[in-house]
């Protein structure tokens, strides 16, 4: 049997709609996204937009034409960061973040002379908003944090930070890769300017789908960043300065957002309270069960603290990545090991010599069964060592 934890990575499997949205676009409606006047293009279009809406409202966003969609949650934080930072600006950050965020802040610290702050994040992962406020003491530009942290599932207190951020005239950029369909995010109430993530995880579309939500303040400071045919005010050579066809470049991932639109009107009915609490349930019972395991370390927040439902740990002993494979082949468990694209969680977690951690991560769709085969495996494992 096989026993997917590692929904952090993507989401698996995904609600039986979307599977027949992508199979319907992939066999009988095969039309580019606004592009044509015929049935089918007219019918994609139909549903791309409901796709848009849908989004919007699950994020209370208002209106929907403030949702761009990309690619992924990479995709989504190159056009937030690379439009929003300026040559000089100094920008603020966390050790929580992966890498689709630290690379572009190194990469534009050293081509475009950016000054980047690194707030330091506890053992859990989590960010103190103390931290945010001292680092905003010279100005800048922007604050970017990740909501929920794809190591220790710690959510950050991105009310308080948000308000920081603005205090001192910042935008606030939310990386919600994690969080997006797991934890209910209310963009009309936040402070928050700019919200970036992936389709294929929380969000429970198909790979290759990502969107940002653009706030106004956001709108009047971001920069172009792809640019080419939109289908839309195609007589000028100029860029359209609308949203969201501004950000749409080149042909869309139709059938991956068939199946994103599919998946949120899945998230709309089902409810996202109801998902978090499936979701804290299980999270609640892997960390009981693994707390049982003398020669497990959990590291992460405790199950009552905000959190979502990925959980690291290593075992003295093991390599990460052996303790992994050894999961999958003796009891099919799937898991994520490593540095998972974070380097610098690692140094706070004390796993940055030892290879990182063993990740499970917990989808809608998991059972009980699952957690309890996982926590079996896990210390027989252990017990091995
Ligand atoms: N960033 C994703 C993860 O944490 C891919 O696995």
């Amino acid at each position: 049997m096989r026993i997917y934890l590692d929904n952090a990575a993507t989401t698996f499997p995904k609600p039986p709609e979307v599977y027949t949205a992508v199979g319907q676009y992939q066999r009988e409606l095969g039309a580019p996204v606004g592009r044509g006047a015929y049935l089918e293009a007219i019918e994609v279009q139909r549903r791309v937009d409901r796709c848009r809406q849908l989004a919007a409202e699950l994020l209370g966003a208002g209106d929907p034409r403030r949702i761009v969609f990309t690619f992924n949650g990479t995709d989504s934080l190159n056009l937030a960061l690379q439009g929003l930072i300026r040559p000089g600006d100094h920008v603020v950050t966390t050790a929580a973040e992966h890498n689709s965020v630290l690379r572009p802040l190194r990469w534009l610290s050293e081509r475009r002379g950016i000054r980047l702050t690194v707030v330091p994040c506890d053992p859990t992962g989590l960010v103190s908003v103390e931290g945010i406020r001292e680092a905003c003491q010279a100005p800048t530009r922007l604050v970017c944090v990740t909501h929920a942290s794809n190591v220790t599932g710690s959510v950050q207190p991105i009310e308080e930070i948000g308000q920081t951020a603005r205090s001192a005239g910042a935008l606030m950029v939310l990386d919600a890769a994690q969080s997006a369909g797991q934890w209910p995010i209310d963009l009309g109430a936040l402070p928050v300017d700019v919200l970036c993530c992936s389709g294929h995880k929380g969000l429970l579309g198909p790979l290759g789908t990502g969107l940002v939500w653009l706030g106004p303040a956001a709108e009047e400071q971001i920069d172009d960043y792809r640019l080419g045919g939109t289908g839309t005010q195609s007589e000028k050579e100029e860029q359209p300065e609308t949203l969201p066809d501004r950000f749409e470049s080149g042909n869309h991932n139709a059938p991956g957002l068939l199946g994103l639109g599919a998946a949120l009107e899945w998230l709309r009915t089902t409810g996202i309270e109801t998902v978090a609490r499936h979701e804290r349930e299980l999270t609640g019972r892997l960390l009981e069960g693994l707390a049982g395991i003398p020669e497990v370390k959990v590291h992460g927040p405790a199950a009552e603290a905000p959190r979502t439902g990925v959980v690291s740990v290593t075992v003295d002993g093991y390599e990460p990545q052996t303790l992994a494979a050894l999961l999958d082949e003796h009891f099919g468990v799937q898991t994520r090991a490593g540095f998972h694209c974070a380097p610098r969680i690692h140094a706070a977690l004390g796993t940055a010599a030892t290879g990182g951690t063993l990740r499970f991560s917990i989808g809608p769709f998991n059972t009980t069964d699952h957690i309890d085969a996982a926590v079996e495996g896990m210390r027989e494992l252990a017990g091995a060592v």
